[in-house]
């Protein structure tokens, strides 16, 4: 067996890394602590929102010490399209009740925040004893709507990124790294 550490090329789609996947694994395991240290009397719920944050749901979860478990919602705002078109429609809902629950809710990107407040409001319409929130990116000058966002990945300039769960048009989600892309390969949709 090679055992060369190899090292990944850039997507030729990428025009450059925001991002890598070194600070992706340190980041989750601070805010991984953070949030076992924050949750040491009380089970939290995390609930994923689909599909984008799959990938931080699943790394985050690995450096969390405290009592947890998983639900996931999926949720769409954006289409195919690269712009939020300001409708948050449910496509998969919870399995779980959330009366009483502490939840926190894990987003791969704060970007208007419609998302989030939706679901803020949401969760605590359904009876959730507290909700909070981590995003693995929050995006800088682009939320339209107040967010609290107790944990906090990575501020990012307003610009169109992929990888690590966040797609243009499905596709991208697999990069191990956040990283610009291309205008070329949106222009003239
Ligand atoms: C993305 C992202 C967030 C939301 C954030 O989801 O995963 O859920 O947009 O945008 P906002 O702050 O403007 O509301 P998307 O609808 O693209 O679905 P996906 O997770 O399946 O990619």
């Amino acid at each position: 067996m090679n055992n060369e550490v190899s090292v990944t090329a850039v997507h030729p789609d990428i025009e450059r890394v925001l991002v890598t996947e070194e600070q992706l694994r340190k980041r989750n395991a601070d805010l991984g602590a953070m949030i076992s240290h924050d949750y040491t009397d009380r089970e939290v719920l995390v609930v994923g929102v689909l599909k984008g944050a799959a990938w931080f749901v699943s790394d985050l979860t690995r450096h969390m010490t405290c009592d947890f478990t998983v639900d996931y919602m999926a949720v769409s705002s954006y289409g195919a399209a690269h712009k939020s078109s300001g409708v948050v429609r449910i496509l998969k809902d919870l399995e779980v009740p959330l009366e009483g629950r502490h939840v926190l809710i894990a987003e791969d990107i704060l970007d208007t925040g419609l998302t989030l407040k939706y679901l803020i409001r949401n969760f605590l319409g359904r009876g959730a004893a507290s909700v909070e929130v981590a995003a693995c990116v929050v995006k800088e000058g682009a939320q339209e709507e107040e967010v609290d966002v107790k944990y906090e990945g990575f501020v990012l300039p307003n610009e169109f990124v992929v990888g690590y769960g966040l797609d243009y048009a499905q596709r991208y989600r697999g990069l191990p790294y956040i990283g610009v892309l291309r205008p070329s390969v949106y222009e003239g949709e």
